[in-house]
């Protein structure tokens, strides 16, 4: 199954508010200890700095989501969370999403993308690396469970599949 773009969008707040299940369950499916509550999914919806991008299937089921806090005045993006739905992992569509939320995250300003990474989550760390993050440290004990975090970076410069020129 090949996703195109077409399925990716950004989520508005009411489209947020009617799947808000949907998100919550996939981030603690996928993310365990480290997802959010119901309480936090429903506070994201009153935060303007978020973005939040998600792909559905043509059954319009929720396969994956990407999280951005955007900083536009340091023309930063904070990555928080990007998740696939596990039968839907390898078909580069992690990749896709992230493309797309930075490209609309460039055309406001931001030229570069911060996030942490638990030390040991290698899939995420590899799609991280395919996107031309490196490493700037590791922050010991970040996550609640005591479990490291590396920091990683990218500029939009270093990122040859990022369009733009619109
Ligand atoms: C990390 C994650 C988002 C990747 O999603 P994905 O859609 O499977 O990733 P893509 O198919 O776009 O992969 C793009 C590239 O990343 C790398 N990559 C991704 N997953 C990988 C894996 N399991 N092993 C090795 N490389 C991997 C590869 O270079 C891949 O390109 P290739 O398939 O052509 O080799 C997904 O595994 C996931 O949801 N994990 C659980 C949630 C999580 O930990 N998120 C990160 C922290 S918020």
């Amino acid at each position: 199954m090949v996703v195109s773009s077409r399925n990716i969008f950004e989520v508005t707040s009411e489209f947020l508010e009617k799947h808000l299940v949907q998100f919550y369950q996939l981030d603690k499916v996928e993310l365990g200890q480290e997802s959010w509550t119901l309480k936090n999914w429903e506070k994201s919806l009153d935060d303007t700095g978020y973005k939040l991008f998600c792909c559905l299937s043509k059954d319009e089921e929720l396969i994956g989501f990407i999280l951005v806090h955007s900083i536009v005045q340091m023309q930063q993006a904070h990555l928080l969370k990007i998740v696939i739905a596990s039968p839907f992992k390898r078909l580069g569509i992690a990749n896709k999403m992230f493309i797309l939320a930075m490209e609309d995250l460039a055309r406001l300003g931001v030229n570069n993308c911060y996030l942490e990474v638990g030390i040991d989550n290698f899939s995420a760390i590899a799609l991280y690396r395919s996107l031309a993050f490196t490493i700037l440290t590791t922050k010991k004990k970040f996550y609640k469970s005591g479990k490291s975090a590396y920091a990683m970076q990218c500029f939009f410069g270093g990122l040859p599949q990022l369009n733009l020129s619109d």
